[in-house]
């Protein structure tokens, strides 16, 4: 049973483009090493007066002209963030009024790079009990503000973005949400975190002193698990909907790592050609990565109507998620 339909979608990148070379100029680090590990050649970065409700406002306004959909007409605004524009409000809130969609309600939710896929699950949860009609689900990222530049296992994964896809109820086409999937394991919460700006380690000049607001990441175990999660996820969506990898046109999993996408497509049994990746040109926007990238893939013609996809993502908690979608 489809729980919803796409009726659009939208992205944003920042027009600022920092490629290898510009950090080579701040750490040590080479063009190299970071292609070869990582397949990042660029990212971008939000100019100093854009924030993530910017980044989103332009991704939800593209998405919102392919649905053919008023802001006005919204009912719900969910947004995955770890970078959002203050602790609180929610940046959905504020998001909403950039927008003008009086009377939607606008919430943030909180999964890392796996915040896209736990919208889409709740947008679309949302829509298939008959709770909203038209939900705006969203990824958006401005990581450039919390990267620590001194840390050169980190530093050169991270870019800005967002992305949004326009929920509503399903038609007669066959298209939309089969299914998703979540799933999180909390004994992972210290592998990938900003240790302190929260209750538990409020900011004091010793934090600050000690670089405790920037993001930290074990990244051999973060890279380990993201394969194995993503693929176990992957593999119980395809099950849960009675699929084989063999009838799915193209995976779009998170981007995080060239070496994790391969390794993903290598345990799923996905050739690398159904794969959608952009991480060489914008690296690793959290949330963002995976709308940003169908987003491209659809207007680009590769992805199709009538296309099976596969999302896969894993993020902070950890957390990861996946979702069969018929385009
Ligand atoms: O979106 C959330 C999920 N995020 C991820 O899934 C990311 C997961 N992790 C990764 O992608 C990888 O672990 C990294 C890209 C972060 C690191 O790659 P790695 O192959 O695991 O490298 P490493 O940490 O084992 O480091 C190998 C070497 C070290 O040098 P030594 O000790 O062997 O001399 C590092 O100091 O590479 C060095 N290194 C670098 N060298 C040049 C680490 N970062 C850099 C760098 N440039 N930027």
């Amino acid at each position: 049973m489809i729980q919803a339909s796409i009726a659009g979608i939208g992205s944003y990148v920042p027009s600022r483009v920092v490629t290898n070379a510009d950090l080579m100029k701040i750490v040590d680090t080479s063009d190299e090493w970071i292609i070869k590990r990582t397949g990042i050649k660029e990212r971008r970065y939000a100019a100093d007066d854009q924030a993530c409700s910017d980044l989103a406002y332009f991704a939800a306004t593209s998405a919102l002209e392919m649905a053919e959909m008023e802001p006005s007409e919204l009912d719900c605004i969910i947004i995955g963030t770890v970078t959002g524009d203050h602790p609180f409000p929610s940046t959905a809130c504020i998001l909403q009024e950039k927008l003008g969609a009086k009377g939607a309600m606008a919430f943030d939710v909180s999964a890392g790079c796996t915040g896209f896929m736990l919208g889409l699950s709740i947008g679309s949860n949302m829509i298939k009990t008959g709770q909203f009609k038209k939900v705006l689900v969203m990824g958006g990222e401005v990581l450039s503000r919390v990267t620590d530049f001194e840390d050169r296992g980190t530093c050169v994964l991270f870019g800005d973005g967002a992305g949004a896809v326009v929920l509503t109820a399903p038609d007669d086409s066959g298209s939309g949400i089969l299914s998703t999937h979540l799933e999180s394991d909390g004994s992972y919460a210290d592998m990938l975190n900003i240790p302190a700006g929260g209750s538990r380690k409020p900011p004091t000049l010793e934090t600050i002193k000690n670089r405790k607001h920037y993001l930290y990441m074990e990244g051999q175990i973060t890279f380990k698990m993201a394969i194995r999660t993503m693929t176990k996820i992957g593999n119980l969506a395809l099950e849960q909907n009675g699929l084989t990898i063999e009838d799915i046109d193209y995976v779009v999993p998170h981007q995080a790592n060239w070496r994790i996408i391969e390794g993903l497509a290598k345990k799923l049994g996905a050739p690398i050609d159904k794969v959608i990746s952009e991480i060489h040109k914008y690296g690793n926007t959290s949330g963002a990565s995976i709308p940003i990238a169908l987003d491209e893939a659809v207007r680009s013609g590769k992805v199709k109507k009538g296309d099976l996809l596969l999302l896969t993502a894993f993020g902070a908690g950890y957390t990861w998620g996946s979702s069969i979608v018929r385009w």
